[in-house]
């Protein structure tokens, strides 16, 4: 039975991730420091190590065959939080994995990037060979993290993944991704508050998240490299307007933006190493409202990154 290591297992990708590899037959040792909570369920395959990925002892190498690596402070906010603290976390860690990871020989190191290394883009098709611009402190730690990773290819594979904003629902929720946050505020509130609207930017549905990790897992021949995960580049005020047909009535205020930045991705190279994508905006959607109808779906302060951080003093 094929050995995976899953950091950050227990966040909103990760809590969807692993439990679709422990339903394929996996077996899953998850590395977390579970800031946000624990909402795997127990099974004989799954083994959930509650620890932080900078202490490596902590980490049982033995064995694993594919690492992937989402454990990160996981968004420009919470990243400026605690600058120091991100560094540690999002890059030299990943360092000190990647050296453990060729000790152990590992074949394979799958790295949970962000399609936010570009920097604003002109560019209509925002593909793999621009350059990047990083803006904020955690676009430049994904930077750096993925050089460091790629002078490792000769010895294990390396596919950094570049996602686009993911939506859709996960046992771990969070309500401060755009799609999601503006569902909710729909329920919650028959009310979403649109900064600016105009602003482009690209998405990508949990479940086709999840599906991309496992492309690669499954398909570990594909070249070592980075790779865009983002299939919908759709303005802010349209996602609302599709959230407001579906949710009637629910009014649609716009204020002034203070980040006015459009990006877009193109993910034609994923879609060229066979990936297909299943999933919709849309659909995401649509499973918000239905966990909410079902009363899965729950706000709490854990729910919002940056919130939930200074709360646990991991601002200082
Ligand atoms: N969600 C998105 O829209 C999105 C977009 C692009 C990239 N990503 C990347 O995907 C990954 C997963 O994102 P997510 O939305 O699930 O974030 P998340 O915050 O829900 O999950 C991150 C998990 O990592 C854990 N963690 C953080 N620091 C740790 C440490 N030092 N040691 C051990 N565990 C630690 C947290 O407890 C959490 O469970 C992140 O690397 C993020 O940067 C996410």
């Amino acid at each position: 039975m094929k050995k995976i290591l899953v950091t950050g297992g227990c966040g909103f990708v990760g809590s969807a991730l692993v439990s679709k590899l422990i339903a394929q037959g996996y077996r899953v040792i998850v590395v977390d420091t579970e800031w946000f909570g624990n909402f795997l369920t127990p099974h004989e395959n799954l083994t959930c190590i509650k620890a932080d990925i900078r202490n490596i002892e902590d980490i049982p190498f033995e064995g694993v065959e594919t690492i992937i690596h989402l454990a990160n402070i996981a968004n420009d906010p919470s990243v400026e939080l605690n600058p120091s603290l991100s560094w540690e976390v999002n890059v030299l860690a990943t360092q000190q994995m990647a050296s453990e990871a060729r000790k152990h020989s590992v074949k394979q190191f799958i790295y949970a990037s962000s399609g936010s290394v570009y920097g604003i883009k002109k560019e209509e098709r925002v593909t793999e060979e621009l350059d990047l611009v990083p803006i904020s402190i955690y676009n430049k730690t994904k930077m750096v993290s993925e050089r460091v990773l790629m002078s490792y290819q000769d010895d294990f594979k390396i596919h950094c993944v570049r996602p686009a904003t993911v939506c859709g629902w996960s046992p771990r929720m969070r309500l401060d991704v755009s799609v999601n946050m503006f569902t909710w505020q729909a329920l919650r509130n028959n009310e979403m508050t649109v900064f600016g609207g105009d602003q482009v930017r690209p998405n990508i549905h949990i479940q086709d998240m999840v599906n991309v990790y496992e492309h690669f897992l499954k398909n570990i021949e594909i070249e070592s490299g980075c790779y865009n995960a983002g299939f919908e580049n759709i303005s802010i005020i349209d996602i609302a307007n599709l959230i407001g047909k579906k949710l009637q009535g629910t009014k649609i205020s716009v204020t002034e933006s203070n980040d006015p930045r459009s990006y877009r991705q193109d993910s034609q190279k994923l879609l060229d190493t066979g990936f297909v994508k299943k999933y919709s905006v849309s659909d995401a959607i649509d499973d918000i409202i239905d966990s909410f109808e079902a009363g899965e779906l729950q706000e709490g302060d854990n729910c919002f990154t940056v919130k939930w951080m200074r709360h646990l003093n991991l601002d200082q």
